[in-house]
This record gives structure tokens, sequence and C-alpha cells, in this order.
């Protein structure tokens, strides 16, 4: 794959976060702005990043592209989204299990049907380009050629995905169930034909405890005994019904979490979705076993589950990444979720800083993908994914960024006001796999 990449050279405003932080006050330190910059890429990868007038001798010979005017960050990373749930955001009225039911199952019944998972796979991965979405934790559905779908739509960007088929054998339409036996054999084939095969992970994925039986997730612990390094992505305590159900369905466990961590699947390469509604104990697991949470606060307030207390996150020292959970949340955008994200902790009475919030769709969210090393940031040696932002997308924008104090500042109404409309271009390693002047094509 990395031969036939071409060295790119872009120059322009750089924005990133240098390196990893334990504490939430850290962050300013890591902050990193260069205001004339310079990029360069090769094989995929960053070559040489710095000041333009240090490295401007080195893109002697390379095409050069300049975003003087625009802010360029690295790109956004969201650890919880679902594919085929693209078609359905916005469905009206349901709470969570009610809306599994109403809405969410009969749309993924759809996607027994290889074709439809294709045109709906393409179409997600496009919409992910356009709002600067760079890597993703995916859910498919229980259908493994769903998987395929998703792995194949990616691969014709050398996207960096982690997907995994559903795993789910009671409580939901027969069609749309799987068993113990053909959830770790389906499960297994597409961990071998997918899980490292260019820039594409797996995770196994439980849809969550309700879903599963007992003899389904012993499966899937052995699953993941028997493959270390792929992930496993579910979700936990996001509704009050939801953990009531649990805890009736699984009484001989200390509390939701525990179910997952006593078949084996919590750890470093674990995400949970949600975690609203966590007790002491869990956050106490999460922290021992390195798991990590995905913050998904635009599906919390639009299912109405509740507000996730993200400052509890630095305080037990469990690493969490931002998610957009479409299609309960109700955009792509990680700068539209990033917003809401804002207002929840205005809730709780916290403040989420522009810099802490880019830590938390960046390097932050790629230490939760335990990616920091791969993604994140221009530090050298990173797969370049990065995007390019234009400030001003519409006349609002423009008034207020032209009054911006500072970078914090101007990030921050970035932040409050962007969405898609502010995504000017989108590279993924090294490439540009998505330009605003095409979008109509989509
Ligand atoms: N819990 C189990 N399945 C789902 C899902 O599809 N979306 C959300 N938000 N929560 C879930
Ligand atoms: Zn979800």
């Amino acid at each position: 794959m990395s031969s036939v990449i071409a060295p790119s050279a872009i120059r322009g405003r750089f924005l990133d976060i240098q390196s990893t932080v334990d504490q939430a006050a850290a962050i300013p330190e890591q902050v990193r702005f260069i205001e004339d910059g310079l990029l360069i890429t090769q094989d995929g990868k960053i070559q040489w990043f710095g000041t333009w007038q240090a490295g401007q001798h080195l893109a002697a010979d390379l095409q050069v592209e300049h975003y003087p005017d625009q802010l360029i960050l690295p790109g956004l990373i969201d650890t919880h989204i679902h594919f085929p749930q693209t078609e359905m955001i916005g469905a009206y009225g349901e709470q969570l299990l009610e809306w599994l039911n109403t809405y969410t199952f009969p749309t993924e019944m759809q996607f027994e049907d290889k074709a439809y998972a294709d045109q709906i796979a393409a179409f997600f991965v496009q919409e992910l380009l356009k709002n600067g979405t760079t890597t993703a934790l995916v859910f498919c559905t229980v259908h493994p050629q769903s998987v395929d779908a998703l792995f194949e739509a990616a691969e014709r960007h050398h996207m960096r995905l982690i997907a995994g088929k559903v795993l789910m054998d009671r409580h939901a339409p027969e069609a749309l169930c799987d068993t113990p036996e053909s959830a770790y054999t389906d499960s297994k084939a597409l961990i071998q034909k997918w899980h490292g095969k260019g820039r594409n992970l797996y995770a196994i994925t439980p849809r969550f405890a309700p879903t599963s039986t007992a003899a389904q997730l012993a499966q899937a612990g052995q699953l993941k005994a028997e493959h270390p390094d792929v992930y496993v992505h579910t979700h936990l305590s996001e509704n009050q019904n939801e953990i009531a159900w649990v805890k009736s369905l699984f009484p001989e466990q200390k509390n939701y979490l525990d179910v997952y961590h006593h078949y084996g699947l919590t750890g470093s390469r674990s995400v949970f979705a949600h975690c609203v509604h966590l007790e002491e104990q869990e956050w106490q697991c999460l922290h021992d076993t390195d798991s990590a949470i995905a913050f998904c606060p635009s599906s919390n307030l639009f299912l109405g589950s509740g507000l996730f207390p993200l400052k509890k996150t630095w305080e037990k020292q469990v690493k969490v990444g931002l998610g957009t959970d479409v299609g309960a949340g109700t955009a792509f955008s990680q700068l539209d979720t990033l917003n809401q994200a804002y207002k929840v902790q205005q809730l709780q009475g916290d403040k989420l800083s522009a810099f802490e919030a880019l830590y938390h769709a960046t390097l932050g969210a790629a230490k939760a993908l335990d990616l920091h090393e791969k993604l994140g940031n221009f530090n050298v040696g990173k797969e370049a994914d990065f995007i390019v932002c234009n400030l001003k997308a519409t006349a609002v924008q423009a008034l207020r960024q032209d009054r911006a104090k500072n970078i914090e500042d101007a990030l921050f109404a970035l932040m409050m006001m962007g969405d898609d409309r502010n995504i000017q271009a989108t590279y993924i390693y090294g490439q540009k796999a998505y330009a605003q002047a095409d979008r109509n094509q989509y």
C-alpha cells in the first residue's frame, strides 16, 4: 500500500496537542500552534513538521498546497458510531429501548442485502470524510456482509477504521439474531479476513448485555482471549431502564460493567459507549483495566439518556474519546458534537475548554483507541490524517471570527458554530480524500 503514495507538502496554520496528558490542566502546555507551518508527508506518514521558515528548502521540489487563512487540525476521531443507522438519524419520540425496537432493528434488517450494505457504507464513509472524521470505531449489523461492505468502502480511501459484526442472540427480532456458535465462527473469520489488513482493525462487538446470552458473552471472551490485539466495542450504562434490565438479567454480577468484565471483555482495547450512570465500582474497574469510554453528548441528549460527567474521567483516570453515536446522535460532525459536549458540561457546572475539546476529538480519542502512537497529532512518524478548516463558512461565523481574541477563542467559536460547511479538505494517509469543492457530487 505505502509505496504508491506520493509525497505531499502542506503549508498553513497548524494546531494540535503534542502529547497525551493525565490532567485537563496540563493540556494548554501541550498545545502547539504554528502560524506559518509546513508538513511533509511520505508514504502516508508525516516525514517532517515545523515552521515554513525552517523547512521551506525541504519543499523545494514538491508542489506545496498553501492554506494561508484556514486552520489545519489533526483528523477527527469518532470513538463510537453505527454505520447502518445513517438513514435513521433524527427518529422521533423514543428513549433507548423503545427507540431500538421501533426504529433501529427494522433499519438494521436491511443489511442482510450486501448490495444495500455497500450503498450505505459508501455514503457513510463519504459523510465521515465530509465532516473531517478520519478514523472511527464503528458498529456494523449482525450480518458479516455488513462488515465486508464497510471495510471495502474504507479501503478505497486508505482510511483507518475499526469495526465489527454485532453479536446479538436474544431480545431482538429473529432475523437479527445469531447464536453463540455463529457469533464466534463468523467473527473469527472476519478477524482473519480484516484485522490488520491495510489500515483496518477489528472489534468484537456485542451490542449490549441485554441482547447477548451468557453463553454468547463467553464466546466473545473466548475470541478476545484468542485474539488479544483486536478491540471490544459495546454499550454500557446509557439509560436507567437499560441498567435495571441488565441487573435483572445478570443478578449474579455486581453491576452492569461486571457482566462484561466477568467474560474477559474489559481491557486497554475495550471501548464502552455512554457510561452516563456508572457506579463507583464501575469507574474503578474501567480505570484498573485501562478500558475506555466513548462520550456521546448528542446521542445522550437526543435519547434523553442523561448528562455524562466528563470531569470524572480525569479524577478517575479513565480514558475517554468523543463519539457521535449516529443514528442516536443527530450529526456526523464532531464540531457539532463538541458544541453539545460543551453544553452538557455547562449543565453540570463544568467548563469544557476549546483545547480540552480538541484533545478529546484527536489525541485523547486516539489514546482511548490505543492508537496514540499512530494518530492524533502532527508528530513525525505518525500517519498523515488531517483536515483543513475554513473558520468563516457563514456570514455570522466571519463576523465572530474577525473578533476572535486569540487562537483558543477562534477554535472555540469554530466548535460552537461549525459543522461540515467548515471542512474544506480532508487528507487521509497524506492524500486529499475530500475537497469541499466536490461536495455536491455525493
Ligand atoms: N444500546 C444498544 N444498542 C444501541 C444502539 O444502537 N444505540 C445506542 N445509542 N445505544 C444502544
Ligand atoms: Zn451506540
